[in-house]
């Protein structure tokens, strides 16, 4: 080899390892780092959307309402799923499923938050993030009109044949709480509603004002004043564990909307829908 060669190739071998340092280092705070670091919420951010998954059987939280004669899943839960996206700056996805699913889609990235009137038990919380709460209720029993002299307590429930959802913490709060129930548990509350007022079941456990809802569209039902003791209570909002920064932005939508006493307007606004069906 000449030297003239030799120098040749030194000198390209050069010039290629500065360009490999010049490329890392802009890269350094370029694109491709970001690339690796990219977090959830770059991710949401890029795509232009946040996918929400929600149980559509819980009014006023959530629930299907015909406008314009196209169907719709509006409630307080999606109001607020709204403002988190609009805070975001991107567009709100909204999927539905059965809500003992909702966990699953979440982890397995089919969904980045759920909204479903969510309470964020200990159990839940091993698997998923939770935010702060956002509302609070109480567990209410819905029953037949005809019934009302026979349920005045939770004594009176006494292996009776009691409807929860499926997945949900009514589900324990009835085992718990009630004396050897019957437990017919399903995945949609409006079929534990049908059940009821065709008496296949005795009664229902669901949160109070989703009890008043069902109530207020069916004649026949009664919500009663037995109120089951819970003490993770409330609702919240869930993503997959290590979303720092959406579970941050997410907890700051939630402050702004109570401070701005928001979250009321949008249950009242969600009840008022439910009025004018
Ligand atoms: N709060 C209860 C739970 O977390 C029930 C929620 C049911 N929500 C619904 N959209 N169906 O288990």
């Amino acid at each position: 080899m000449t030297k003239k060669i030799k120098n040749i190739i030194v000198l390209t071998l050069v010039l290629a390892i500065i360009a490999i340092i010049f490329t890392g280092c802009s890269k350094e705070t370029g694109s491709v780092k970001d690339e690796g670091i990219k977090t959830s919420l770059d991710k949401i951010k890029d795509s232009g959307k946040i996918v929400l998954g929600t149980s559509p059987d819980y009014p006023p939280y959530e629930f299907h309402k015909e406008i314009n004669g196209k169907d719709n899943i509006v409630g307080f839960d999606i109001a607020i799923a709204e403002e988190i996206a609009k805070d975001l700056g991107v567009k709100l996805e909204i999927k539905s499923m059965e809500f003992g699913g909702l966990l699953a889609d979440l982890k397995t990235s089919k969904v980045d938050f759920v909204l479903a009137g969510m309470t964020p038990d200990a159990e839940r919380a091993k698997e998923v993030d939770f935010s702060n709460i956002y509302y609070n209720a109480e567990h209410g029993l819905v029953i037949n009109k005809k019934d009302i002299d026979k349920y005045k307590e939770i004594a009176d429930l006494k292996g009776k044949n009691i409807g929860v959802q499926k997945g949900a913490i009514q589900e324990d709060i009835a085992k718990e709480q009630i004396e050897s129930p019957q437990i017919k548990a399903l995945g949609k509350v409006s079929n534990l509603m049908l059940e009821l007022s065709t008496g296949k079941i005795d009664a229902v456990v669901v949160e109070q004002p989703v009890a008043q809802a069902y109530v207020k569209n069916n004649d026949a039902l009664h919500a009663t004043d037995i109120v089951f003791k819970d003490e993770d209570g409330g609702s919240a909002v869930a993503v997959r564990k290590e979303n720092e920064e959406l579970l941050e932005a997410i907890n700051k939508t939630i402050e702004r909307l109570m401070k701005e006493n928001k979250i009321e307007e949008f249950v009242i606004n969600a009840n008022e829908m439910m009025d004018n069906e």
